[in-house]
């Protein structure tokens, strides 16, 4: 069942919260570590006006397990006279719990967020996978979405 998210899913959402953080660390350890989250991150998250938070939870019934979340945040192009002034929403955080994948629950959940978007007034959504991340690259290529830019960088120190 996938529900907009309550500041009670701290419980559920920490552990899924610590996979997706332990991936990264290991995929970009140079800006990546990890951590434990503090539960008022999570409140904060739950109450920003111009995000939202859906989770999928396991099971019919209220206190089911999570298995797993996405968030979004609502974003305007900034006042560049050269930019195209477009509504975007910015998916920020996609995570199903490791024993759940392959069965949809990710597709489903990129489907509410993208129906939220809309329902903002957004025209597209916009996100960033990490180099090396490729089950999120096959999920997004499946999902139709295409490379918009690529970042570069080389170490100085
Ligand atoms: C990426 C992620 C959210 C996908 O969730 P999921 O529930 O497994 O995805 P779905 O079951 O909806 O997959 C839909 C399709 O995407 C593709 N896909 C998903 N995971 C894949 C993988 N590991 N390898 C290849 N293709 C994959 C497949 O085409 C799949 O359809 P199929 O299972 O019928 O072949 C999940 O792997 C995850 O939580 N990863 C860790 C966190 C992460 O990387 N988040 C994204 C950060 S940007």
């Amino acid at each position: 069942m996938i529900r907009r998210a309550r500041n009670d899913d701290w419980d559920g959402v920490r552990a899924l919260w610590r996979e997706v953080d332990d991936l990264h660390a290991r995929l970009a350890p140079a800006y990546f570590r990890s951590t434990s989250r503090a539960p008022r991150e999570w409140t904060d998250l739950v109450a920003a006006p111009e995000a939202a938070i859906f989770v999928d939870e396991d099971g019919q019934s209220q206190g089911g397990t999570l298995i797993g979340f996405v968030s979004a945040r609502i974003f305007e192009t900034p006042p560049d006279p050269a930019m195209v002034p477009l509504r975007r929403g910015h998916v920020e955080m996609l995570v199903v719990a490791r024993a759940h994948r392959r069965r949809g629950v990710g597709g489903r959940l990129m489907r509410q967020i993208s129906d939220w978007a809309l329902r903002q007034g957004a025209a597209e959504l916009v996100l960033t996978v990490w180099a090396g991340n490729k089950a999120a690259e096959a999920f997004y290529e499946h999902l139709g979405y295409g490379e918009l830019s690529r970042v570069l960088h080389t170490r100085l120190v």
